[in-house]
């Protein structure tokens, strides 16, 4: 090679075993087909490095020079720290999305605890429970693994194959017990037996141990039905023909509570919320999903006091998150359209047990009419004096790949008039 041509590379290549702890994840075709989404960056590979020497800049290099030894003492890589970002595959600390849906998040002595549904690569159904995983900064999650597991007893309610939606849990004070409710549905009974599930555990992380599912407040009237309407007979034609004037007359008074008074009201997707007095209610889609039950619990949350009121009759409420701000109830829930998303809803109220109001959709920008792709599910409040002290959390269900589903977290803003909004943020930091 003549002198004046010399152009030399020099080419290292080292192997190099980066060890990041905050990084973005590439999706590769070979990790999406294992069904898991690892993260290439945590596996050992290679980094090339090149060294260009001459050239215009460097000038003419003696060849004489060579060979030279080139020694690299340690490479650096710096990766910018992750924030929230909504929709995207969400990394848990061993690189796998995170895979805890129709979650609620606990906090308790300075860590934060993310209780989910656990969803497998073809079905929604419950395979192995309800998951766990714990932050301190809500934005690194390591796995905790499965809070309550399914059983394997063919006997058993949340046997393997049965539905476990919404898991949520709060924590007593009085009883020192972790305390979680679940939406149960059968195996191999559809959605048919709207049930609500109690498990109960000594540590946030569990196992959590399964105590009884059932209907909730058998034989009770709610308490904001009147006596008239408690002493209504219907005619049983009225559940042949949905929609019609007299049908919504007759749900409004109540004609599915009756149905389900013997046995309890239905009872599908919840949400929990203790107040700044620690009682603690339960809030679910009742009455073939057609009115929300606001539900008292006893003072140790393990069971239902009985007090109970009907939000929205035949207002087909799903999906409902809570929080309290400045002495106003606030919640946001979603129109029942299975696993497709739709408009949210938000509602008002000076008290747990209303009058609820309702206010236009709280979503704003772009996609907001579809709740940015996804479905409510819980509500955060952060402790302290803090900004984004509320958050708003949803799912971008993935009903052909369930283990895909994607999570929505997005500050709640407020506007002069106090009214809650929320806008898409493509990434941010609690
Ligand atoms: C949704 C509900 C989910 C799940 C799903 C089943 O509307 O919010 O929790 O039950 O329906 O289709």
């Amino acid at each position: 090679m003549n002198k004046k041509e010399i152009l030399l590379f020099l080419t290292l290549v080292l192997p190099v075993f980066v060890n990041v702890q905050e990084y973005g994840l590439v999706r590769s075709d070979e990790f999406e087909s294992s069904g898991q989404f690892a993260n290439p960056f945590k596996q050992p590979h290679y980094l090339p490095l090149n060294l260009a020497i001459g050239g215009d800049n460097g000038g003419d290099p003696d060849v004489d020079a060579f060979p030279m030894k080139y020694e690299i003492d340690y490479v650096r890589v710096y990766q910018k720290k992750r924030g929230i970002r909504s929709g995207e595959i969400w990394p848990d600390d061993k690189g796998v999305h995170i895979n805890a849906h129709g979650g609620g998040i606990l906090y308790r002595d300075g860590k934060y605890y993310w209780f989910g549904e656990h969803k497998s690569e073809t079905t929604s159904s419950a395979w192995v429970g309800v998951t766990c995983y714990s932050s301190t900064d809500l934005m690194n999650w390591k796995n905790e693994g499965v809070a309550l597991s399914v059983s394997d007893d063919p006997n058993s309610d949340i046997v393997r194959g049965s539905v476990i939606e919404r898991p949520k849990v709060i924590y007593n004070e009085k009883t020192g017990k972790f305390v979680m409710w679940f939406h149960l549905e059968l195996k191999g009974k559809g959605y048919s037996a709207a049930r609500a599930g109690l498990a109960v555990s000594d540590t946030p992380t569990g196992p959590y141990t399964y105590i009884r599912s059932g209907r909730v407040n058998p034989g009770i009237y709610p308490a904001d039905m009147t006596k008239e309407d408690r002493e209504i007979t219907f005619d049983q034609k009225l559940f042949d023909k949905w929609w019609t004037p007299e049908w919504y007359d007759a749900v409004n008074k109540g004609l599915f509570v009756k149905r389900d008074l013997e046995g309890g009201q239905m009872s599908r997707d919840m949400a929990l919320f203790v107040d700044d007095d620690k009682k603690a209610y339960h809030i679910f889609s009742s009455e073939e999903n057609l009115t929300l039950n606001i539900a008292e619990l006893t003072d140790d949350y393990q069971d239902h006091t009985g007090k109970y009121i009907r939000v929205f009759p035949t207002g087909h409420n799903e999906a409902p998150a809570i929080f309290k701000k400045a002495g106003t109830y606030w919640m946001i829930t979603s129109g029942c359209t299975g696993w497709a998303p739709n408009e949210a809803r938000m509602f008002s109220a000076p008290s747990i047990w209303g009058p609820w109001t309702k206010h236009p959709n709280p979503c704003r920008g772009e996609n907001a009419e579809l709740t940015f792709g996804g479905q409510s599910t819980y509500i955060l409040t952060l402790p302290g004096e803090t900004d984004n002290k509320y958050i708003f959390m949803a799912d971008i269900w993935r009903p052909k790949r369930p283990i895909d589903a994607r999570y929505i977290w997005l500050p709640i803003q407020f506007g002069d008039d106090g009214i809650p909004y929320i806008e898409w943020v493509n990434e941010w930091k609690p």
